[in-house]
């Protein structure tokens, strides 16, 4: 008899060999279902014929399951299964862990990507919560990533939805609670930590590829208050050119913050300004709330009345009677149970039909943890087992009720005790539908609550922040874990979202910011105006320089994010992912890189000018001046000048990125000349690839209506290979500046497409660099010759 009694025994354990490098071993009830998440990894029905893993009974006293590497022998997972306790809301199972590496879990504000072991434990419940440490936030991804002692990597699920907590101790090992569900783990094999990424991804579903414009800059406020001051925001970001892709529409766009409506005092004329918006290049995201009020007078709220007779909200624990709690709407409100498939009907209807009143391009979904401003439904939670379970994982308050729902309340898919946690991620997928049927587009959707796979349908910002200098670091570790997770769109909110921000710490944000997946200034209602047109001069033009760099970089941007799309990489990586065997990268989270050739080093602190950047075995140039980082610099810090006006960026030698003159909205930069930068490494060497497409199409890969070229560069000469011309888009377009990086000498003579090039077109540095002015379709593959 365990702990909290109510063991279930027999437990059956079944091992499937999925893949050669994906192992699944599910522990459950063999005599009565219990409850599975609902997320569908497809396995071939017969067992991969060669693995890379083994596994091992020891029918010792203690009975162990180990999980082992071939080709190393290394132990991945070892656990007493006399140690597992498996009773009806209680599940226990502990492992080892081979190193001390491990990253991952979520979501909450670590303090460090590489995980401090020493007895920590964290929490996983969804919850509307501001970021802080050790509090269960939006989203649950019980995944982490181990790096072993000989640099190997592997990457482990456990997928379960339920309230659970996962402590991590030095032995090192990691302590498995779950108060519901069954034991289901996939085990990684790796070998790199891409290649865990890509497999976790394969698995649970790749992440969606996001539109262009979306990549663009983004803006957004809670409390503009009134359409004039929005459009006197707007009026000033533009006056400084800062580039500006997305307006966002927060809660104050609609009427007493009922989904579907707008104001049409404080608005008026919103939908004619979305329009102008438009004609400007630009793009309108809307937030929706999963919460309809109820209290509208008979016959003029739709939306409420519709779902009413569809019946399609949460229920109470009768099954029957709808779930009545309090959000941002006057009255009381009832939550859409998305785990029902007429409540994605309904959703769906709902936002085309209300693409006619705004002309939405995608939509932000926030508040679905499901946020409920009160303890549970009204009038309160029964006390029964599900609402006062024997024991409560180390979630806030140790409340599984607390602004939210009551766990006996029911949903289609089960208790809300077992779905909680997925209400976010099944709304994503109906939104996502709904965004593509209502715009004809590819979908934009930004969710606030996350679940394993979400990524295959949303992006995440890491929500409430605030404008410390300690939440700018934090981001950085959000955005590498949101990574692992499959959610590479991702950003937080750029200079803090609670209190007030300040000129210095939203500038260095901005900075740091235009280097997020997604990259938007947001605020909270009473707080001072921070877009970055508000503070004068110096800080725009700051911001816009910073800014201009990203545009230039975004077809990098861009291509990487189809490589995560296609091969489920990630797009923002930390150093350990590229230099795995240099432990001194394990640690380091306050420097990021973009896919594998750029590194972003900002500035964290106050009053700082300088940055200790560490630099791993690689040539690295610096992205401003193209000087090379001294050999003396390879494996340790160098310090960094970082004027206010610089954010150290840098380079890495072997890769070749494909660049394009900015302009101030995506609209306008994508008919814009090309460059490509080429970093030669000491091999002289250097390759990467540029994918294009119109930027906003539903499965221009699927349909082949892309441009991908391949660039290779050795022994003095680049080589393009089009390995797909089927966009006509580009017909127009052309290569100008290319930049080499790393050069020895100055070439004599250079060859383009079969043309010298000589005079004003042709730029070289001592420090190695060339600049070329060239004008090649980028339909001809670009040769050139370096002599
Ligand atoms: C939540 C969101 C925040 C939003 C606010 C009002 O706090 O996380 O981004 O501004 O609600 O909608």
């Amino acid at each position: 008899m365990s702990l909290f009694g109510n063991d279930i025994s027999p437990v059956a354990m079944d091992v499937e060999f999925q893949t050669k490098d994906r192992l699944r071993f599910k522990i459950y009830d063999p005599n009565s279902q219990r409850f599975e998440v609902p997320l569908k990894i497809e396995a071939p029905s017969t067992a991969a014929a060669e693995t890379n893993y083994d596994i091992e009974f020891i029918n010792n006293s203690s009975f162990q399951f180990k999980i082992i590497r071939k080709s190393t022998g290394t132990v991945l997972w070892e656990t007493s299964l006399e140690d597992l306790i498996f009773s009806k809301q209680y599940l226990q199972i502990t492992t080892t862990v081979p190193s001390t590496s491990v990253y991952g879990f979520g979501e909450h504000e670590h303090p460090s990507f590489k995980h401090n072991m020493n007895f920590v434990s964290y929490g996983m419940f969804a919850r509307d919560e501001p970021p802080a440490t050790f509090a269960n936030l939006y989203g649950v991804h019980p995944f982490y990533m181990c790096i072993e002692s000989d640099s190997n990597t592997h990457g482990i699920l456990f997928l379960n939805a339920n309230a659970q907590d996962v402590t991590l101790s030095p032995n090192p090992s990691l302590t498995f609670r779950t108060i519901g569900g069954i034991l289901d783990f996939y085990v990684f094999l790796g070998p790199t930590p891409e290649n865990v990424i890509q497999q976790y991804t394969e698995a649970i579903g790749r992440p969606h590829f996001p539109a262009y414009w979306s990549l663009g800059f983004q803006l957004s406020r809670y409390g503009y208050g009134s359409i004039d001051v929005l459009k006197e925001t707007v009026n000033r970001m533009q006056q400084y050119d800062i580039p500006y892709d997305v307006q966002h529409g927060d809660i104050d766009y609609m009427d007493r913050h009922l989904d579907f409506t707008y104001d049409k005092e404080n608005y008026a004329g919103l939908p004619e300004y979305i329009q102008q918006l438009k004609k400007d290049g630009m793009h309108y995201v809307i937030i929706l709330d999963p919460f309809l009020t109820k209290d509208e007078a008979p016959g003029t709220y739709r939306p409420y009345e519709l779902g009413q007779e569809m019946g399609i909200w949460v229920n109470n624990s009768d099954g029957l009677t709808p779930a009545v709690g309090k959000a941002w709407p006057p009255g009381d409100s009832v939550f859409p149970d998305y785990t029902n498939p007429r409540t994605a009907d309904w959703w769906i209807q709902m936002c085309v039909e209300f693409k006619n009143v705004l002309d939405y391009d995608g939509i932000w979904i926030d508040m679905n943890e499901p946020a409920n401003f009160g303890t549970g439904q009204l009038p309160g939670c029964a006390p029964n087992d599900l609402n006062n379970p024997p024991y409560v994982p180390r979630i806030l308050d140790y409340s599984l009720a607390q602004k939210t729902l009551c766990p006996d309340s029911k949903t289609y898919l089960g208790d809300h005790y077992n779905t909680h946690s997925l209400f976010g991620w099944s709304e994503t997928a109906p939104t996502f539908i709904a965004v593509q049927e209502a715009t004809k587009k590819r979908a934009f959707v930004l969710s606030r609550s996350t679940f394993v796979g979400s990524g295959k349908h949303a992006g995440h910002w890491l929500g409430d922040n605030f404008s410390l200098w300690k939440d700018m670091h934090m981001s950085i570790i959000g955005m590498l874990e949101f990574n692992l997770f499959g959610i590479p769109y991702i950003g937080a909110d750029i200079c803090g979202f609670n209190l007030d921000t300040t000129y210095e710490l939203c500038l260095r944000w901005m900075q740091l910011g235009s280097f997020y997946p997604f990259s938007r200034n947001h605020n909270a209602i009473g707080n001072k105006e921070q877009d970055p047109a508000v503070f004068g001069v110096e800080f725009a033009e700051i911001s816009r320089s910073t800014l201009l760099i990203r545009y230039t970089l975004l077809p990098y941007l861009y291509t990487l994010f189809f490589d995560s799309h296609v091969h489920g990489n990630t797009v923002v990586r930390g150093l350990m992912h590229e230099f795995t065997s240099d432990r001194q990268t394990h640690g380091i989270d306050k420097a990021f890189l973009w896919g594998p050739a750029l590194m972003i080093a900002p500035v964290l602190q106050e009053g700082a000018r300088s940055v200790d950047v560490y630099f791993p075995e690689a040539s690295w140039f610096d992205y401003y001046t193209g000087d090379e980082v001294p050999i003396s610099w390879h494996r340790k810090y160098g310090s960094i000048d970082a004027p206010l006006d610089k954010i150290p960026l840098f380079l890495r030698g072997g890769y070749i990125l494909p660049t394009q003159a900015p302009a101030t909205t995506t609209t306008v930069s994508r008919l814009n000349p090309f460059g490509l930068i080429i970093a030669l490494d000491k091999q002289g060497e250097a390759s990467g690839s540029l994918f294009w497409d119109d930027g906003d199409s539903i499965d221009t890969i699927e349909n082949e209506v892309y441009f991908l070229a391949k660039y290779t560069f050795s022994e003095g000469q680049l080589r393009t290979k089009i390995v797909k011309n089927g966009y006509r888009g580009v017909d127009s377009l052309i290569y100008n500046t290319i930049q080499v990086l790393g050069l020895t000498s100055r070439p004599y003579a250079i060859i383009v497409n079969g043309k010298v090039i000589c005079g004003e077109d042709l730029q070289y540095q001592a420090n190695g660099k060339l600049t070329l002015q060239i004008s090649i379709p980028i339909t001809q593959e670009l040769n050139i010759i370096l002599q």
